[in-house]
């Protein structure tokens, strides 16, 4: 089967991760004899330099044409901020909230897993941890104050009333699709959700339970609570263990699922993917653009890796391929590699393309 796949190298270590996982793409390919039409657009910084526009328009129309899109990163150094007077207030990031919502990816899937050789790597005592945490973490991605309307309303008399809005919206919609996503994925692990809120204080959480208690109605074997965002981000330290499937808000779980993935200890190991109402979905390492360290062949391409694994999985279902990709990084591991992020004394250093080529090799050896 031949599948029509964009590239977004992006910024940063983008260009060395996606090549990596580009190769594990073919090398998938020429086992399960697929054929994959690989076109290459820009998105972020690269974009904003060579046309002066985060998101071309010619990116979307062959976004929107493709099976699945593969992303690196974006973004630049976030202490030189280069776009600060771009005229119409383009930055790298909003090429990728702007993709986010063109394609209509409402749900964001961040796994935070343990990987057993790892579990030394995690800040948190091993007794917390525990050996084999798996949380998934579904994100609300194309509403919330992401995407509510701004102003800025300056007051030229007195600056200090001078003020800036962002508003909080969710809809019935977007709510119950995102749960139902959510739950669904849930029957497929522990039958376990939590929905985190702020319904304390927020009117947008309150109509997120009332929702839920909908939506729960369809799922009888899913156990749910809900709980608010501060306790879940102190639970997550606290008793990771708890959790299957966390289901929030487009804010919450940006924040929730950086501390996830940190305290797996192996956020350069972490896949995510954006799904919408199609098969077509959009891939990338949970990470960023690590610009401190582009260029240098040490950055990890493990998470873009995996998140091709993803790909095969949610938009082609094509399981064997996916798991053959997930055994060959657990065989690479368990071998003793490791690129800088997740070295430790006593295993073997490798660099991005080292390590590519590694994965590659247990691919076409059946691990
Ligand atoms: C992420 C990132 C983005 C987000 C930024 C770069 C806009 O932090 O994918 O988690 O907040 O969604
Ligand atoms: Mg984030």
């Amino acid at each position: 089967m031949t599948k029509r796949i964009v590239i977004l190298p992006g910024d940063g270590i983008g260009p060395e991760i996606v090549m990596q996982a580009v190769m594990v793409l073919h090398e998938i390919g020429d086992k399960f004899n697929h054929g994959f039409i690989i076109d290459e657009q820009m998105i972020g910084e690269v974009a904003l330099d060579a046309e002066g526009c985060s998101l071309p328009d010619k990116t979307i129309a062959k976004c929107k044409q493709a099976d699945a899109v593969l992303l690196g990163a974006v973004g630049g150094d976030p202490n030189i901020n280069r776009w600060k007077n771009h005229p119409t207030g383009d930055r790298p990031e909003k090429g990728l909230l702007k993709i986010r919502k063109e394609l209509n990816l409402f749900s964001n899937l961040r796994p935070a897993i343990l990987y057993s050789e790892l579990k030394d790597a995690s800040p948190l005592k091993a007794e917390i941890i525990g050996n084999n945490l798996d949380v998934m973490i579904v994100r609300e991605l194309t509403s919330g104050i992401y995407f509510g309307k701004k102003s800025r309303v300056t007051d030229a008399e007195n600056d200090e009333e001078t003020y800036a809005t962002d508003e909080l919206f969710y809809s019935k919609k977007e709510i119950r699709r995102i749960l139902k996503t959510g739950f669904e994925i849930a029957t497929k692990r522990n039958n376990n959700v939590v929905v985190v809120d702020k319904a304390n204080v927020l009117e947008s959480s309150k109509l997120w339970r009332e929702v839920t208690a909908e939506v729960a109605n369809d799922f009888p074997s899913v156990t749910y609570s809900h709980m608010y965002v501060d306790n879940a981000a102190m639970q997550l330290v606290v008793n990771p263990k708890q959790f299957d499937v966390i289901i929030t808000t487009n804010m919450f779980g940006d924040i929730l699922s950086d501390e996830a993935s940190m305290i797996t200890g192996s956020i350069g190991m972490l896949p995510s993917a954006s799904l919408g109402e199609t098969t077509l979905g959009l891939y990338e390492p949970s990470h960023g653009s690590a610009p401190d360290i582009a260029g240098e062949d040490i950055a990890n391409p493990i998470a873009t890796i995996l998140s091709v694994a993803m790909m095969f999985r949610y938009s082609f279902s094509m399981e064997a391929e996916a798991a053959a990709i997930e055994a060959a990084v657990g065989k690479v591991l368990a071998d003793g590699y490791r690129t800088k992020d997740i070295y430790t004394d006593g295993f073997k250093l490798v660099g991005t393309s080292q390590m590519g080529e590694l994965i590659c090799e247990r691919i076409v050896n059946n691990g």
